[in-house]
Order: structure tokens, then C-alpha cells, then sequence
């Protein structure tokens, strides 16, 4: 049975906003779905100590049970609760990367339902720095479990529009406070293995941990070949729109070639296209103006909404020049490479 999804949209003002965050609060407590903003995307929030409404995220999402959720907390004390011990690497990073996008994996305390971990005994944790989710977090009174708030496989959600066109009629409701300002996920740190692995690279690269807590792994890239899952949820394919993405070298000659190459396949084709470069001339392409190449900021930003604007003007196929692996660059071409994975 479809519910009505209310929609409530904020100012930025936090005190005028208050009554709709309290509302929305009362919603979680109740055991009720709120898909809230953070700073990388939107979430799908639930009672991350309340086993029912987290069952109800996994149905409103279609989302594999054996997926683990992230656990969202306010500020390191409510963090502490969820996990057996914060060992000195993690409050150190949490004094540098906290509240902001880096989720860690550590052992989780006796009050983590099963649920939420897929029955691991890890939990992953994060304190999103987004003004909205950390009210919300404070008007629950509990921590909030939540994945992205899109379908299943589909790319992230960047603002409300996007939840609405995935989650409409599953959950109670939407907070909506306008684009996200990081646009790719957070970084999952698993803080078990030694050295740490990073299981998804996100908002905060690779590099800025290592400048902090030394050499960490890289869980190999989801390359074509199917290697075995290393870890949950690095499924290769994932962050998908509903057509074909073709990637090819990030420069415009090459890009051209390939729209081109793209147009003798497909009749209507996307073009995810770097500020100043140019594509042929053809009323059968469409293109997205992406952004100056190498602003990685602003490209992962406009990452997501990118492919799903492209999905919306009913192109066939996405070409997309691949970023390098570094920085955050590594962010945007995982969630390519995943992307433009054939289905499973
Ligand atoms: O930025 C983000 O991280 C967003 C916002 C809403 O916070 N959340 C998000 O959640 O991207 P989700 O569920 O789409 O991705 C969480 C990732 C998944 O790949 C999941 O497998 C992994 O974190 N994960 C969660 N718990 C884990 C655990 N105990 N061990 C290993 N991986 C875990
Ligand atoms: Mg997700």
C-alpha cells in the first residue's frame, strides 16, 4: 500500500526550520522513514535502535538485506555508544575529518541491531556535517540509520526531486533543503584490518587520510571481469542510470570520437560534457554542461544529477570522459566505472 510522502521544504534558517525538523523528528521517534539531506547526499533515515523502522528502509529501497547500513550520530559521544571502543586512530581522524564525509568501520557495541550491520559484528559510523541532518539527528534523540535515499542500485540522490522520483509513496517523509554541497557519498574507513581499508572512496581522499594516519588500502576499483565482492555493497555494479554509460579517456578529442562513435549506435545520445570542450553538432545529442575538467569539487557535485537530467531527456546512451585515480578524482571515476558496469 503506497503512503503519502509530504514534502517539507526548508528555508536555511534554522530557527524558522525548527518546527519542521522537531516534526520530523517525531516521525523517526514514531518509527517512521525520513529522507533528510547531509552534506554528500540525501539519506533515508530510520531508528537505528528500532529493528522495525530499519526493516521498513530495506523495503522502501528494494535494498539486498546482506547491504549493511550507515549509523549517524550527532557528535563523537553518540558514536561512542554504537561502537565497542574509538581507538586513538579514530579519534584522531574524527578530530580532523568529523563532522564531514568519513564513515569508519569498527566493532559495534551490543546496542547495534542486527539488522542495521547485516549481521556483521562491525558497524560503520558517521557525524554528517550538513546543518539539517545534524538537527534532525538532535530532534530524534537516537541515531539515525541510513543509506542514500534512492532505489537500489540507482545513482545517489542530490536533492529532493531525485528522492521523490525513487522513494515517493514508500516513505513519510522528505526534508528538503536544496542540493547537496559534496555530491558523492562518504568515505568508508574500515578501521579493522591493518593497515585501514578504504572499502568506497568518497568526500575525503585517500590521500588527505594518508597525510594523517599513514598508508591505508584501497579496495581494488570494480573493473569489468567480476572479480569476487570483496567487501558488502562494492557490488561492481551500482550509481547506474538506466541506460548504457561509455566512458573514455578524459580528453576532447578523444570525447568527441566517442559521441561520435556513440551516434552511429544509438539514435538520441548524452553527453556528460567538461566546460569548453566541444560535441558534434547533432540535434540527436544532448548535453549536460558538467563543469571546468579537473574541478573535481564541482564535478562531483554535479556527478549524479548529471546522469539522472541526462536519463530525464530520454537519451539512449551517456558518453562520459573517466577521471584519474587520485584526490578526489578516485571518487568520480569509481562511481563511473560502477556505473557503466553491464548488468549483473
Ligand atoms: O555519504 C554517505 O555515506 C551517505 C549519506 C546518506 O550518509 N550514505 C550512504 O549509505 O552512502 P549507503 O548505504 O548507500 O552506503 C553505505 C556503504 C555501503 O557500501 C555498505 O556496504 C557500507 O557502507 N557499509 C555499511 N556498514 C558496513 C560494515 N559494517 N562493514 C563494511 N561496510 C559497511
Ligand atoms: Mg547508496
Amino acid at each position: 500500500m503506497p503512503i503519502e510522502t509530504q514534502r517539507l521544504i526548508l528555508t536555511g534558517d534554522l530557527v524558522q526550520d525548527a518546527p519542521l525538523i522537531e516534526q520530523a523528528g517525531a516521525v523517526i521517534r514514531a518509527g517512521g522513514l525520513v529522507a533528510f539531506p547531509t552534506e554528500t547526499v540525501y539519506g533515508l533515515g530510520a531508528d537505528a535502535l528500532n529493528p522495525d523502522a530499519v526493516r521498513r528502509i530495506f523495503e522502501a529501497k528494494e535494498r539486498p538485506a546482506w547491504d549493511p547500513l550507515i549509523v549517524h550520530g550527532a557528535d563523537l559521544e553518540q558514536l561512542r555508544l554504537l561502537v565497542q571502543e574509538l581507538p586513538p586512530v579514530a579519534e584522531t581522524l574524527a578530530q580532523a575529518f568529523m563532522p564531514g564525509p568519513l564513515t569508519l568501520v569498527l566493532p559495534k557495541s551490543e546496542r547495534v541491531p542486527d539488522i542495521v550491520t547485516a549481521g556483521r559484528p562491525t558497524v560503520a559510523v558517521r557525524i554528517p556535517a550538513h546543518p539539517v541532518a545534524q538537527a534532525l539527528i538532535r530532534a530524534s534523540g537516537t541515531p539515525i540509520a541510513a543509506p542514500s535515499a534512492n532505489r537500489f542500485g540507482r545513482p545517489s540522490p542530490t536533492n529532493a526531486d531525485h528522492v521523490m522520483a525513487d522513494l515517493a509513496g514508500r516513505i513519510e517523509l522528505v526534508l528538503d533543503a536544496g542540493p547537496t554541497p559534496v555530491g558523492v557519498e562518504s568515505t568508508v574507513l574500515d578501521l579493522t584490518t591493518q593497515p585501514p581499508t578504504v572499502l568506497r572512496p568518497g568526500g575525503i581522499s585517500r590521500e588527505a587520510i594518508e597525510q594523517l594516519i599513514g598508508h591505508v588500502c584501497l579496495l581494488g576499483e570494480a573493473l569489468p571481469g567480476g572479480q569476487p565482492l570483496p567487501a558488502p555493497g562494492t557490488s561492481p555494479r551500482h550509481y547506474a542510470p538506466r541506460v548504457p554509460m561509455l566512458l573514455c579517456p578524459p580528453e576532447p578529442a578523444a570525447f568527441v570520437q566517442a559521441v561520435q562513435d556513440a551516434l552511429n549506435l544509438y539514435e538520441r545520445v548524452g553527453a556528460m560534457t567538461p566546460e569548453g570542450w566541444q560535441v558534434p553538432h547533432s540535434q540527436r545529442v544532448v548535453s549536460y554542461e558538467w563543469g571546468v575538467w579537473r574541478d573535481w569539487q564541482v564535478l562531483a557535485k554535479r556527478l549524479f544529477e548529471g546522469m539522472r537530467w541526462l536519463e530525464q531527456q530520454a537519451v539512449q546512451a551517456i558518453v562520459c570522459p573517466l577521471p584519474p585515480a587520485e584526490q578526489l578524482a578516485l571518487t568520480i571515476r569509481d562511481r563511473l566505472l560502477r556505473a557503466a558496469h553491464p548488468p549483473l
